[in-house]
């Protein structure tokens, strides 16, 4: 089975190292991939946006299965323009990725069908926000509409914050088009979840829970980023909040998208915020988290081919999604100075024995090393983004944190920075 992998981060390796896993008989394919899909896949130097040069790869290759990692495919209708030529691919389509790729879009449906969100209004011109947030009580959240890779959001403690914030969008343009509506939001405080769930159109399915840490700093100081790690299951949520989750956002989330005459195929991706007992929406990702999904996956006993394939087909509800029993971690490894500027093409010195294969420590874990942003070169390997390198264990307790930290001591590459508590409170029992 040809399979074609679009995407270059951690998740989409592993996303590959998932497929490999499977026992169908797989050629792999990665466009454009990175120095760890190299390994188990053919790289194809087509980026993730050019829809035109994609399409004519698949045709040309016959290839039988896509599955598309990040948004930006996404939004630009991936999805519809394969489907249309007869191809198979994981994702939703451009109308449904609106819950992503339009802020406004996304709050506007959880008005419309009832979910709980924080308050809003939108704005596509200065002054009219400019006078809006004059009169408004601060902390406020201000946000870009349209995709902006993760960059798109702040805080604004005051008035004069938020002219700076709203002046730098409308006047300086900072994101470009995305910026050309602003959606501004009261300021929820409480726990912040993300869950996901993969959906047919018919049924669903929840995937096991995991926590991302958002900042760059120990004990969540500092700036946002991508995400710096993550652990599964999250330890914070019971069972009876997922089955509040499922019954106050996912269901009527799924339902209002069937009104809307959308039917949603793919991950949907909740960012939650909960206050006391209440669950409030802060935004939809129509796509795999990233580095969740490298923890999720490493848990997945259940074949994932199969699991694209009942999506795809309409029949999630035959397909049995099994996880292990396992806790795991994703520790990132980055390039110093990200999420602002870094420098990148720095070898990257460790045991080429590490990449994508299963290892075993003496406890019986098993670890893991995806790439992020690395490339391969002359089979050496550089960096090559602000998020380098995932190390991955899964095991029972507390030692899985000792081997992921033990693994990022013995790699080594100019400027490696990662943060010292991923998965340390969370995970010792
Ligand atoms: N880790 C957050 C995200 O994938 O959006």
């Amino acid at each position: 089975m040809k399979i074609l992998i679009i995407g270059s981060g951690g998740r989409e390796n592993a996303i590959a190292s998932a497929i490999k896993k499977s026992k169908k008989e797989t050629e792999i394919y990665c466009a454009p991939g990175n120095g760890g899909t190299a390994e188990i896949a053919a790289n194809v130097p087509i980026k993730q946006d050019d829809i035109k040069g994609l399409l004519s790869f698949a045709l040309e290759n016959k290839i039988d299965l896509t599955v598309v990692g990040p948004e930006i495919p996404l939004s630009m209708g991936i999805a519809d323009k394969f489907t249309a030529a007869g191809l198979k691919i994981f994702g939703p389509d451009r109308k449904a990725s609106l819950l992503e790729s339009s802020k406004k879009f996304a709050k506007d449906f959880l008005r419309k069908y009832n979910i709980k969100t924080a308050e809003y209004e939108s704005f596509t011109n200065f002054q009219d926000a400019q006078n809006f947030v004059k009169q408004k009580k601060h902390p406020l959240v201000i946000k870009a509409s349209g995709l902006a890779a993760g960059k798109g959001v702040f805080i604004s403690e005051n008035a004069e914050e938020s002219k700076k914030i709203l002046d730098s969008i409308f006047n300086g343009k900072i994101f470009g088009k995305s910026g050309e509506t602003v959606v501004i939001e009261d300021y929820i405080e409480g726990f912040e979840l993300s869950y996901m769930i993969v959906a047919d159109g018919a049924s669903y399915k929840p995937l096991i829970t995991s926590m991302d840490y958002k900042k760059i700093g120990d004990g969540d100081a500092g700036e946002n980023t991508g995400g710096m790690g993550a652990v599964t299951p999250n330890p914070y949520v019971s069972e009876d909040l997922v089955d509040k989750i499922n019954k106050t956002v996912i269901e009527p989330a799924l339902e209002g998208l069937k009104k809307e005459g959308i039917k949603y195929k793919g991950i949907l991706y909740a960012g939650l915020m909960i206050k006391g007992d209440e669950i409030y929406v802060l935004e939809f990702n129509v796509r795999f988290g990233d580095p969740e999904t490298q923890a999720i996956l490493i848990r997945l006993e259940s074949d994932i081919i199969d699991l694209f394939l009942s999506v795809i087909n309409e029949n999630l509800k035959d397909y049995k999604l099994i996880f292990d029993d396992n806790k795991s971690i994703c520790l990132v490894l980055a390039s110093g100075g990200y999420p602002k500027d870094y420098k990148a093409g720095y070898e990257i010195f460790f045991d080429k024995k590490l990449h994508n294969r299963d290892q075993i420590s003496e406890s019986g874990a098993e670890y893991y090393i995806f790439h992020a942003g690395t490339k391969k070169i002359n089979e050496k390997y550089f960096t090559d983004g602000g998020r380098v390198l995932n190390i991955c264990a899964k095991g029972k307790g507390a030692e899985i944190a000792d081997i992921v930290y033990d693994n990022a001591e013995k790699i080594n590459f100019e400027n490696k920075y990662c943060r010292k508590d991923i998965g340390k409170i969370y995970v010792r029992p």
